[in-house]
């Protein structure tokens, strides 16, 4: 692939307080300077004959690519990222950045400390959405990598020194301000808009289960924390637990195989929760067989493994007779 150049989005003689030469500098040298590299590094990798190639040579080409692809990337949104008032944010933003930063004034306190966070070190302060949590998050991207993955970057301010020394010397407040001025906050509500219509990325889906109550491991911990009376019932099978040697804490072991035997030492008049390994068909089974005879039952999705991943608290597991 060869990557072209994208106009320059933003109109350099109407900024406020960043002149025009600065933004010209930016992009003539430093945004052409990553397409051309981009360029030069992708055709290449084009070339190596991947048999034969240095692995060490392939690793640093790679590395290379994507870091010139980010910053191809980041530039470019940078640029779309100026040009407003930087005052007038659109409704549905404003709403989407009070919901995750509790206000906008908030967001912006957050997203201008993150910029003199690097205190002179070089790197970007990206505004992303995250289709996969419906969030908007702030990001620090040092070295054009550490990118969130699946976000949708959607406003970008570069603090990198050529971005402003030009003009601002080492002054990197005085820039941050005159960026936040100069914010295109309709084309950021744009971009989430249409960030937006991204599908999440696919979830674990367990049709045969798909009625059946579960219950998030995180949730279960904070019942028991908060001292909810709920029946933890750990029904992994039994040679798996002949191998472990840990069981969710306020857990009890039952096998699976003989669930009939002591279901009726079960309460009806609380809560249960059941789980196996990982959460797919013998705590779903269980939860059924319960839920079936009467009981308020449901599974832990994620089983016991997703306990362990949540650092649930676990107690040494007695092996069963
Ligand atoms: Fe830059």
């Amino acid at each position: 692939m060869i990557y072209g150049v994208a106009p320059l989005f933003c109109r350099p003689w109407t900024l406020n307080g960043i002149q025009p030469r600065l933004i010209e500098s930016h992009y003539e040298h430093n945004y052409g300077s990553a397409v051309r590299r981009l360029n030069a590094v992708t055709a290449e990798l084009a070339t190596l004959d991947i048999a034969s190639v240095a692995p060490q040579l392939l690793g640093r080409l790679k590395r290379e690519q994507a870091s010139l692809l980010n910053s191809t990337l980041l530039h470019e949104l940078y640029f779309a990222s100026l040009g407003g008032d930087g005052r007038s944010v659109p409704a549905p933003l404003s709403a989407a950045l009070a919901r995750d930063f509790g206000s906008v004034d908030r967001w912006r306190q957050e997203f201008m400390a993150l910029a003199e966070s690097l205190g002179g070190e070089s790197g970007w302060i990206v505004l992303c959405y995250v289709p996969r949590d419906g969030r908007l998050i702030n990001q620090c991207a040092v070295e054009y990598a550490q990118g969130i993955s699946g976000a949708v970057p959607i406003l970008a301010l570069d603090m990198y020194e050529h971005a402003y020394t030009i003009e601002f010397g080492a002054n990197q407040t005085a820039y941050i301000a005159a960026f936040m001025r100069n914010i295109l906050w309709d084309a950021v509500e744009a971009r989430l808009a249409s960030a937006l219509n991204v599908a999440p990325p696919l979830k674990l889906e367990q049709p045969e289960f798909g009625d059946l109550p579960s219950i998030a491991p995180e949730e279960v911990r904070a019942m028991m924390t908060s001292g909810k009376r709920v029946q933890l019932i750990d029904t992994r099978p039994r040679h798996y637990t002949t191998k472990a040697n840990e069981i969710a804490s306020g857990a009890v072991w039952r096998d699976p195989e003989r669930i009939s035997e002591w279901i009726t030492t079960l309460s009806k008049d609380e809560p249960v929760v059941t789980f196996c390994v990982y959460g797919f068909h013998i705590g779903c089974q269980s939860a059924i067989a319960l839920r079936e005879a009467g009981y308020d039952a449901r599974y832990m999705r994620g089983g016991h493994a997703a306990w362990k991943a949540i650092d649930g608290p676990v107690d040494l597991l007695k092996q069963q007779a």
